[in-house]
């Protein structure tokens, strides 16, 4: 969460354009303020506002400032409100450092008292400020190389830093946990918190691994490990799609994300039978060797994986794949891990820092590490035995929704593999019939969106859907919604039941006890809107396979929640409290 940018050899008028046009190509990782500085004839001008971007720049004027070297920030809030002074960038006493931070100081009351008994007068609320003035203080005594390997040892948290000082032409880079990456440009050089930040600008770029520090200059950098000794860092050539960042014809990236599901569908199964068919192999490989598999994931990842271990666990009548999703957060307390395990993360960011956390305590352990990932040269694509790409191209929206069919593509894949039965040639057609039936789905929206409460019931396969259709709903729509085992709603839940209150039901095939559950919330009252691929409903669903099912009730729970988002006037891409990248535990 927060995007950080900055460069180094910027043209001097160009400036507060590049710097508004990285942090906008970021603001998906937080958009509760953003600030700016620009270093300019030796002096450091810092403009900052509550508020996303546009409506920042608006009351600011961000193109307008000038220099060489500027840092930038768009805020995802932890320690403090959403005010201006609490926004990034932040200074120190003598505004000789300027910094941007992304990531959590976890001893920062301590370095903050101690720098309080020094003198030191704080402007804002948030652990990030206390980074500026401990470098003001660490430099009255030493280089400020060695400020940094201080820094990397005395700090606990995580972080991805940004400082500019008055009198150098530098950028200084620290690293751990939170995702930071240098893109080499030919007449200058660019910081990012990911490779989106500059993919319009070069397709060179170094990662940064944790405890590492850099320093950035026009047409040079160079690496430092917590001794403070050099090293020498790969250049990684990326390659991206850009036309995936333009919104098109559609009035949001949410709507045109969905409406490019069958195109990136097709993509993946083409690349797991081309790019991609060796690793899928060896992916394959991993999971016969293994005893057991633990997907770890979060949100939206999460309901994939779900679905991957019903699907895993469907692949022979006689005994299918031995799987187990646990949600990341909580994966160490409920996880078995040892070394016969596959542990296999599912994110579409590659930078969910539950899903990392999870992963370390999983290596610690000796557990093998796959991943899927959606977003390339990611943390937890690097940290992986092996990774498999989800190849849905860049997802701006902040709802997950095509990255989600991909994860359940790519998993259905696997389990074809391992001999469930589907036929993927398929999928991209009947996802075009799904969509086709847009209009139906917004009547379904218009009917609902003015209720309080919904309930969204499954029972085996459609239950991780019934899950993703309520999270949907929750975070675009604003409505409460809950996403339940039909057979469990009648130890507690059902007592929520009124007349009226609307009640989703996906129902694959025969699935009598499904429909039984339905009847029964009917008989209460509920407004029942029913998905089915075998009885009459309000939607139905064109595909007898399971596998296939899952995809399209879920791309129904997409559109629905888009057009009830829609009738609220709502801002689709962009919830409140919300951000694409979770990087805080
Ligand atoms: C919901 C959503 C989130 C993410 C979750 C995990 O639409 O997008 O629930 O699914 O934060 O993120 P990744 O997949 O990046 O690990």
């Amino acid at each position: 969460m927060c995007g950080i940018f900055g460069i180094v050899g910027s043209k001097r008028k160009e400036l507060g354009r590049t710097l508004l046009k990285g942090i906008k190509r970021l603001e998906y990782r937080g958009y509760d303020s953003v600030g700016m500085a620009a270093l300019d004839k030796g002096k450091i001008k810092v403009k900052k506002a509550a508020g996303a971007v546009d409506k920042a720049d608006k009351k600011l004027n961000f193109s307008e400032l000038k220099g060489h070297i500027g840092i930038t920030h768009s805020r995802w809030s932890t320690h403090g409100g959403v005010t201006d002074f609490n926004a990034h960038p932040h200074q120190s006493c003598d505004k000789n450092i300027t910094i941007v931070h992304n990531g959590i100081i976890e001893n920062y009351e301590e370095i903050k008292s101690d720098l309080i008994k020094k003198g030191h007068k704080f402007r804002s609320e948030t652990d990030s400020e206390v980074i500026a003035h401990y470098f003001e203080e660490k430099i009255k005594q030493k280089p400020i190389k060695q400020a940094c390997v201080d820094f990397l040892k005395e700090i606990e948290g995580t972080f991805a830093v940004l400082m500019m000082k008055n009198d150098e032409e530098k950028i200084y880079a620290l690293k751990r946990d939170s995702p930071l990456v240098l893109g080499i440009c030919e007449e200058y050089n660019i910081l990012g918190s990911d490779i989106y930040a500059f993919s319009d600008r070069t397709d060179k770029a170094v990662f940064f691994d944790n405890d590492e520090f850099a320093v950035i200059e026009k047409d040079k950098y160079q690496f430092y490990d917590t001794k403070g000794k050099k090293i020498t860092k790969k250049i990684q050539t990326f390659v991206w799609e850009q036309e995936e960042s333009l919104k098109e014809k559609y009035p949001h990236f949410m709507i045109k994300e969905i409406m490019e599901e069958p195109r990136v569908v097709k993509r993946l199964l083409m690349s797991l039978k081309t790019d991609q068919k060796d690793n899928f192999n060896k992916f394959i490989d991993m999971i016969i060797k293994a005893e057991k598999v633990i997907f770890a994931a979060s949100g939206t990842s999460y309901h994939a994986a779900l679905l991957g271990v019903y699907y895993f666990h469907r692949c022979s009548d006689v005994c299918g794949i031995e799987a187990q999703a646990l949600i990341a957060s909580e994966f160490e307390h409920f996880a078995n891990v040892d070394s016969n395990t596959l542990v296999i993360a599912v994110s579409q960011s590659g930078e969910t820092m539950d899903v990392i956390e999870a992963l370390k305590f999983a290596k610690k352990r000796k557990a093998k590490i796959a991943s899927m990932v959606n977003v390339p040269y990611s943390s937890i694509q690097r940290m992986s035995d092996i990774s498999l790409q989800v190849l849905a191209g860049q997802e701006i929206c902040v709802a997950a929704t095509k990255s989600f069919v991909n994860q359940v593509t790519l998993l259905l894949s696997i389990a074809k593999e391992f001999g469930f039965k589907i036929n993927l040639d398929t999928l991209s057609e009947r996802i075009e019939e799904m969509l086709a039936k847009k209009d139906e789905i917004k009547k379904i929206a218009k009917k609902i969106y003015k209720n309080k409460d919904l309930y969204v019931l499954g029972r085996g396969l459609s239950y991780p859907v019934a899950r993703e259709v309520a999270l949907k709903i929750k975070e675009i729509s604003y409505i409460h919604a809950e996403g339940m085992m039909g057979g469990e709603l009648k130890h507690g839940t059902i007592a929520l039941i009124e007349k009226g209150t609307p009640v989703i039901s996906l129902i694959s095939n025969k699935d009598y006890d499904m429909l039984s559950n339905t009847k029964e919330v009917e008989a209460r009252g509920a407004k029942i809107i029913k998905v089915t691929n075998e009885f009459d409903g309000d939607i139905k669903i064109n595909t007898s396979n399971d596998g296939k099912f899952g995809v399209l009730a879920a791309i129904f729970g997409q559109l629905l929640t888009y057009y009830m988002a829609l009738e609220l006037n709502l801002p689709v891409d962009k919830p409140r409290n919300l951000a694409k990248s979770v990087t805080v535990k």
